[in-house]
């Protein structure tokens, strides 16, 4: 898939090139690019065709989806769907073809919101520049990563309290893989992390309890939690204000090929979209585009890309194999699980 997406990228970029044709590439640009997520509603994308999906948005203007379209929004839209190549032309393009195929569906609401009533497909910038809002609230930077956020943060106020190692500001000082065996899944008011003068650290379970039932891993805090998960043996809340919402997985691995002769690695979006949300990696660490991220182990270790939370809230660096788990060319050597799924 990925080699022959990519020469019709190519070839879509270059035929659409002229603008002769621009009413034909909205089609072809949402045929290579958008119809990833377009299509299904994948990750809650907007469908193809689909009335309701985009009634509600396209009464905001077009000029608040082109820009959506071209810098992303924080719930999931990547900037120009992750393609930053593309004229924004041919983005905007592709929005009016997805508009177009909703046409009726959007007229009625219109004409139902106020009387005036215009095709939503043809520009109204008139209309979407009264609502400057909304363009400014998707220009705010995606949150990077919040997962990874709250660990660096913490340590900070709490260092000058806990008499622990732990130094603020260093950006391994998180990192579970330099804690000596006596100093893991300490006890909460001496973990670095928990307020020890807060009555409430002493009232909370010891990791070591709460993890007992739990399957192990050889790393971290040595629980296998993506294992935890799978067996539900717990039962993480997806969304902390709303305990009935669901995680959108998405079950793509990509491969990385690695020079040399460590084994490729293989990405799977599944464990993570399992517990992340698309836009705790996309896009602030990762462009969504197989290979279009340089990734390299000095950056995982600085703490960059994988390592953002790798070695942090995730099985850290030492787990060589979880990572590259897939075998060159040479007869099958036990597979970690990734590779198997
Ligand atoms: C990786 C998945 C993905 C791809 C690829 C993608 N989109 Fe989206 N798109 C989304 C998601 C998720 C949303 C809903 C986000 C939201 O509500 O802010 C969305 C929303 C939109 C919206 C509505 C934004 C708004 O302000 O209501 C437009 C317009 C849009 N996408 C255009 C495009 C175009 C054009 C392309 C192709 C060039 C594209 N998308 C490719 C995931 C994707
Ligand atoms: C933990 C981080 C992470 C999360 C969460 C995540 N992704 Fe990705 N995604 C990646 C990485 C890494 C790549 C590969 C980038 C590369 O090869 O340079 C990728 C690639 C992609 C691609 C490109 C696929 C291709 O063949 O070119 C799409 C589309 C995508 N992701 C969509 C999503 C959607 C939709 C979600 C949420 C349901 C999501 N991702 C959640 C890390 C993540
Ligand atoms: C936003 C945080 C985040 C980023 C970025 C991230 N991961 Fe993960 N990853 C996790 C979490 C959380 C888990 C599940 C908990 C665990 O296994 O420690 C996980 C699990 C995995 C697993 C599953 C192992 C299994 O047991 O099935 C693999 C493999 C993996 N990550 C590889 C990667 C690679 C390679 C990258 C970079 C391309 C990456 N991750 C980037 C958070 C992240
Ligand atoms: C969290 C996932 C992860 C873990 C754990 C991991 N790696 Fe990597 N490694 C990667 C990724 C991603 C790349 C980049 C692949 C590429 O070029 O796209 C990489 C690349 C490499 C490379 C190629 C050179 C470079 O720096 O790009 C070597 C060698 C390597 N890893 C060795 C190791 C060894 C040895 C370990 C264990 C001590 C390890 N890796 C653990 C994800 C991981």
């Amino acid at each position: 898939m990925k080699i022959s997406n990519r020469i019709s990228v190519i070839v879509a970029g270059l035929v659409l090139a002229l603008p002769v044709f621009a009413q034909q590439s909205g089609k072809d640009v949402y045929t290579k690019v958008c119809s990833t997520c377009h299509a299904t509603g994948l990750a809650g994308a907007p469908r193809l065709g689909n009335g309701g999906d985009w009634a509600p948005r396209a009464a905001r203007g077009v000029a608040s989806l082109y820009q959506s379209a071209l810098t992303g929004t924080p719930k999931g839209m990547p900037a120009k769907g992750g393609h930053m190549t593309l004229p924004d032309a041919e983005v905007k393009a592709a929005v009016d073809y997805m508009l177009g195929s909703v046409k009726d569906a959007v007229k009625a609401a219109k004409a139902e919101a106020e009387p005036k009533k215009e095709e939503a497909k043809k520009e109204e910038p008139k209309k979407a520049e009264a609502r400057k809002e909304e363009p400014k609230k998707v220009e705010a930077k995606p949150a990077p990563a919040p997962v990874a956020a709250a660990p660096a943060a913490a340590p900070a106020p709490v260092a000058s309290v806990a008499p622990t190692e732990v130094s603020a500001g260093d950006i391994n000082s998180f990192n579970r893989l330099l804690k000596p065996a006596s100093k893991r899944n300490l006890p909460p008011p001496e973990d670095g992390i928990h307020d020890p003068a807060n009555d409430g650290t002493h009232a909370l379970q010891p990791p070591l309890t709460a993890f007992g039932a739990l399957p192990k891993s050889n790393a971290g805090n040595r629980v296998n939690w993506v294992e935890a998960i799978g067996q539900k043996k717990i039962n993480p809340r997806y969304d902390r204000n709303d305990p009935k919402a669901e995680p959108i997985v998405m079950d793509l691995n990509i491969v990385r090929e690695v020079k040399g002769s460590m084994p490729d690695v293989v990405y799977p979006h599944k464990q993570h979209t399992e517990w992340l949300d698309c836009s705790n990696c996309h896009p602030a660490i990762f462009v969504p585009q197989k290979g279009a991220n340089a990734i390299s182990m000095a950056s995982i270790l600085l703490g960059e890309k994988c390592g953002v939370c790798h070695g942090k809230v995730a099985f850290p660096v030492s787990e060589c194999r979880n990572c590259h788990s897939k075998k060159k060319d040479i007869a099958k050597a036990p597979a970690p699980a990734a590779a198997a799924k």
